[in-house]
């Protein structure tokens, strides 16, 4: 079978590892690193031995999939372009800058798709990937109740942005996964603290079917946690994402009555962003099936928006007390 041709676009923070990872995919060859950043792309594109390109446009007949990790507000004309050219495409998170243009990428995919059925249109919703998610998810786990923290200390970075759309967008759409239904009502506060915008957000989330989740993300803190715990009917969950930890406790029935029983899953590590990418290289190829969809990721944006209008309600409310 012959290999998927990629270009990684964008190389900053991010995609300096996609491109690590795509030079190095088994089913792939890196076609090109494309970078307007004269400095970053050819450094960024010697490192994985892959050439440079200035633009998309440049290397868009040489590929047959596309890695997007630009700046989000490029999301939008970056995918069209792709998707115009008929190619496969793995976007970074979040889908788009705002709900419309994540509609409008939705509504080009859904064009791109009537010359070619099978193109694949994923989002990097890495955390999907995490082994003690995925391990949590083999089991079956039935949760009626989630707590998920996300925190981190001040980092300098993606500041143009809320910690909502950066940062709990992560969670938002993991535990609508977890639990497998439509979130249905959100109540949120949050506060600036460091920046113009939202730093830290606590939300409340009720789904389709009575589970609840509360949420919270923070880029104030001062160290970095990042944990789901998970209730279900005589179980309950902690996961650690950093660790790749999942711990479970169940009641069970002993000789002296109902016990506490804990048990830690046997977890083979991995990098998330390898799994991510590879996964959708197999689903480019027709030989797998995994990857978070366009629609799933504008699903988040959309309970992120419900998010976002909860906390301004509620800083409209402390500026007037
Ligand atoms: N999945 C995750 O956990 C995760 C983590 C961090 C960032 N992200 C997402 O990845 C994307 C990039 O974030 P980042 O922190 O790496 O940003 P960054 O600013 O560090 O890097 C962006 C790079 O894109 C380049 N670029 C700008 N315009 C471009 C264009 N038109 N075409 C190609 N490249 C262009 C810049 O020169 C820069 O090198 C964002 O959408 C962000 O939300 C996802």
């Amino acid at each position: 079978m012959s290999k998927l041709r990629v270009a990684v676009v964008g190389v900053g923070h991010l995609g300096q590892h996609h491109a690590r990872i795509a030079g190095s995919a088994p089913d792939a060859v890196l076609v090109a690193v494309v970078d307007p950043d004269p400095v970053r792309g050819p450094e960024i594109a010697a490192k994985v031995g892959a050439p440079w390109a200035a633009t998309l446009a440049e290397v868009l007949d040489q590929v047959d999939a596309v890695q997007i990790a630009a700046p989000t507000g490029f999301h939008l004309a970056l995918g069209l372009q792709a998707l115009k050219a008929g190619k496969h495409l793995l976007m970074e998170k979040p889908l788009a800058a705002s709900l419309e243009e994540g509609k409008a990428l939705l509504a080009g995919l859904a064009e791109a798709r009537v010359a070619k059925p099978g193109l694949v249109a994923q989002v990097g919703h890495l955390e999907r990937f995490n082994p003690a998610v995925t391990a949590l998810r083999e089991r079956g786990f039935k949760p009626r109740f989630l707590e998920a923290v996300r925190v981190s200390p001040f980092p300098a970075r993606s500041l143009e942005v809320d910690v909502v759309m950066d940062v709990m967008i992560h969670d938002l759409d993991l535990l609508r996964a977890l639990v497998g239904r439509p979130v249905i009502d959100v109540e949120a506060v949050g506060v600036p603290v460091l920046t113009p915008f939202a730093d830290l957000v606590n939300a409340r989330l009720k789904f389709e079917g009575g589970a609840f989740a509360t949420v919270t993300a923070s880029r104030v803190a001062r160290k970095k946690e990042r944990t789901l715990r998970a209730f279900g009917d005589k179980e309950y969950a902690s996961l650690d994402f950093a660790t790749q930890k999942l711990e479970l406790l169940r009641l069970v029935m002993g000789p002296e009555g109902p016990q506490v029983h804990p048990e830690t899953a046997d977890i083979e590590e991995g990098e998330p962003l390898r799994l991510e990418i590879e996964a959708f290289h197999a689903a480019c190829l027709g030989t797998g099936t995994d990857g978070v969809t366009w629609e799933e990721g504008q699903e988040a944006m959309h309970v992120a928006d419900l998010v976002q209008k909860a906390v301004a309600k509620s800083l409209a409310e402390i500026n007037q007390g």
